[in-house]
């Protein structure tokens, strides 16, 4: 990752959730007053998508980042490696129709429209801790469902030990596809335990709306307990293989990004310290957060990992 980037001069603190709503009720409540608006069953324009998602049971009660935030400093290098510019930049991406290729070992495969793979999932909202490789963390309300549900509609085989997923290749609108800044497509993988662990999202959309398309519209992964690296964007294929996938940030820097990239404070990256994080949001007077073990999620996701050694496997 690049590490030169100027840290911007960020406004908001972080958010509690409960003023994040009461603020958006004050600005719905603000652009519902309309002539229309005041008509009898008239709807209000300003509703979002998702406003009435229920909290999943895995949700955290977290203070949450500011929507502005989190949604203005994006990683984003098929775009550009310009956290301001791949935010700008990504609004070029066309998201509807959008279709998923399903490959490899699995019953059902083929190309599956998002539509429909919608349909197949009922939606809910979790609140999670997202750590950053570059040392930054935020909590962000994703709207989406458990990807080990999704991935089990395709009835992967036994031979099926990694799930390998790719966001779309398309140059003529993704331009930092033209650079190499990294190998393209963008690829992510998974173990099929972790793939199914509880926690492992897919998300559609955020703050009770659609996807921004900087934050990896219309699909992308949330993986809490790991690098946000891991949480790959616009994902358009998802093959079950055998053998564990070469991936985009590995094959890049072996020896800085790892292929499992949990979030582990004792393990260094070889330019920086992981041991502590920047809370997105935050006035620059806030004292640095101390990252945690796998994010904060230990409890829930250590026993994947029981026996291994995770300075060996990071
Ligand atoms: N997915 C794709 N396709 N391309 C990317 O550059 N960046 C990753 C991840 N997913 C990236 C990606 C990195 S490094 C991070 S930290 C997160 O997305 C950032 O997610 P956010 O921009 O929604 O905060």
């Amino acid at each position: 990752m690049l590490i030169k980037e100027k840290t911007p001069i960020l406004s908001s603190e972080i958010t509690d959730k409960a003023i994040f709503i009461n603020r958006r009720k004050i600005i719905k409540a603000a652009a519902g007053i309309s002539i229309a608006s005041l008509l009898p069953g008239s709807v209000n324009a300003q509703e979002k998508k998702y406003a009435h998602i229920p909290a999943g049971p895995y949700s955290a009660s977290l203070k949450v980042t500011d929507y502005e935030d989190a949604a203005n400093y994006t990683n984003y290098y098929e775009f550009s490696t310009n956290k301001k510019d791949s935010t700008v930049l990504a609004k070029n991406l066309k998201t509807i129709p959008w279709n998923v290729t399903v490959e490899g070992e699995a019953e059902k495969t083929g190309v599956f429209n998002l539509e429909d793979i919608l349909k197949n999932n009922s939606l809910e909202e979790r609140i999670y801790r997202f750590r950053c490789v570059e040392a930054w963390s935020m909590a962000a309300p994703w709207i989406g469902f458990p990807l080990g549900a999704m991935l089990k509609q395709f009835q992967p085989s036994s031979k099926a030990k990694f799930v390998k997923f790719t966001t779309l290749y398309d140059p003529e609108v993704m331009i930092g596809q033209k650079t190499k800044a990294l190998g393209w497509p963008y690829v992510e993988g998974l173990r099929m335990d972790e793939a199914m662990h509880p926690l492992a999202f897919m998300a559609t959309g955020m703050y009770d709306d659609t996807l921004p398309n900087q934050n990896g519209a219309p699909l992308r992964l949330v993986i809490p307990w790991k690098y946000g690296f891991k949480s790959i964007k616009a994902i358009v294929k998802i093959r079950f293989t055998e053998t564990m996938p070469a991936t985009a940030w590995n094959k890049m820097a072996p020896g800085e990004y790892g292929f499992y990239a949990n979030v582990n404070p004792a393990v260094a990256h070889p330019r920086w310290s992981q041991s502590r994080e920047r809370i997105l949001g935050a006035s620059i007077f806030t004292p640095k957060r101390k990252t945690e073990m796998f994010n904060g999620y230990e409890e829930q996701v250590a026993s994947l990992y029981s026996g291994m050694d995770l300075k060996k496997y990071f």
